[in-house]
């Protein structure tokens, strides 16, 4: 069975969270804290656009990355920037072509399409889009058999934004088509800590400064989890003091929730020493490893692992992933038993 994670960086699926995630969202690159390399970038090709007037849009743009850093909230923030109306849809949720095409005919000249998760389109949609993509043209067939016939029909010009957590998935042709193509990189802690304070902020809770330190070291580098234990750590507040956040809060709430001191959870833990137990320092396939914790392999690859890596825990070989001598340390370590 896999365990449910509260640092799973995908984006929360219960009402009340989304919500809440929503009016955390900064809408300009002014309160868009940290990814300075992308917004610097983004800035001059947004002002290069609007300087010329003539009607050219912005260049698509392919943003790639661990889930929870910020594509969802650039995209937003782009489309502000740009006076432009954002509409959101992804890869699985285009299920044919004609979903596509449905979309594409609603939009309009100047606006901006974000497709999440854009390297699961599947193979006939995205020929619709390449076209879509590279003269805002669209190819449809009419009828069946001999009396099928093709027609060209224009097309707004609009921007996509893709994001996608892999770009070795996503087919060359498709990937050509991006003229502007960026990582997010995971955050500097003092970023995130700017983050936690801004959504305390928002959220009318006082936080101090040494609990802000605390769950910035303990956010995975990540503003969506650093928002998301920050809100678990404001009701521990409510419940067990007086709402305010102070470092004593945050260590018990961090311990109820069993997030340890580098921010790996019980299903961190639990895959790097099922791994250790059966494998020791010898790398291991990875569907391997999905079975022996029961998630999907490509959770693993998408969720568990980037992390992991980041922080040297876990490393990839041509043979498989390994546990390194750093991660061996962490899961050996007494202060990491919770
Ligand atoms: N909330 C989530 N991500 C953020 C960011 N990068 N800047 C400001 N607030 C955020």
């Amino acid at each position: 069975m896999a365990i449910e994670r509260l640092v799973e960086p995908t984006a929360s699926e219960s009402t009340d969270e989304e919500r809440i995630e929503i009016t955390l969202r900064p809408v300009s690159f002014d309160e868009y804290i940290g990814q300075e390399h992308l917004k610097n970038n983004l800035k001059l090709a947004i002002d290069a656009v609007k300087k010329r007037s003539d009607g050219s849009t912005l260049d698509h743009i392919l943003l790639y990355g661990p889930p929870g850093l910020g594509k969802t909230t650039m995209a937003g923030v782009i489309a502000h920037e740009l006076g432009a109306s954002l509409r959101v849809t992804s890869g699985p949720a285009i299920e044919r072509a004609g979903d596509l095409a449905s979309i594409l005919t609603n939009l309009k000249d100047g606006d901006v399409l974000f497709i999440d998760e854009i390297h699961r389109l599947r193979r006939a949609v995205e020929e619709v889009l390449y076209s879509a993509m590279e003269d805002y043209k669209l190819d449809i067939v009419i009828g069946k058999g001999p009396a099928a016939r093709s027609v060209r029909l224009d097309l707004p010009h609009f921007t996509v934004i893709g994001a996608t957590t892999r770009t070795g998935s996503l087919a060359g042709p498709l990937r050509d088509r991006f003229g502007i193509i960026h990582r997010l990189e995971y955050y500097k802690e003092p970023e995130i800590e700017q983050i936690i304070n801004r959504t305390a902020g928002i959220l009318k809770t006082k936080i101090q400064p040494d609990a802000t330190e605390l769950l910035a070291t303990r956010s995975r580098l990540t503003p969506r989890i650093a928002n998301r234990l920050f809100k678990r750590v404001r009701d521990y507040a409510d419940v067990n003091g007086d709402g305010i956040v102070d470092v004593e809060i945050a260590r018990d709430a961090l311990k109820l929730m069993e997030i340890d001191f580098l921010g790996l959870d019980p299903a961190d833990r639990n895959m790097l020493q099922l791994m250790w137990d059966n494998y020791g320092d010898r790398p291991v396939g990875l569907t391997t490893i999905a079975a022996l914790t029961g998630d999907e392999a490509t959770t693993i690859e998408d969720y568990y692992e980037p992390y992991l890596l980041q922080l040297g825990l876990l490393a990839r070989t041509p043979r498989g992933r390994m546990v390194t001598e750093k991660g061996r340390k962490h899961l050996q370590n007494p202060e990491n038993k919770l």
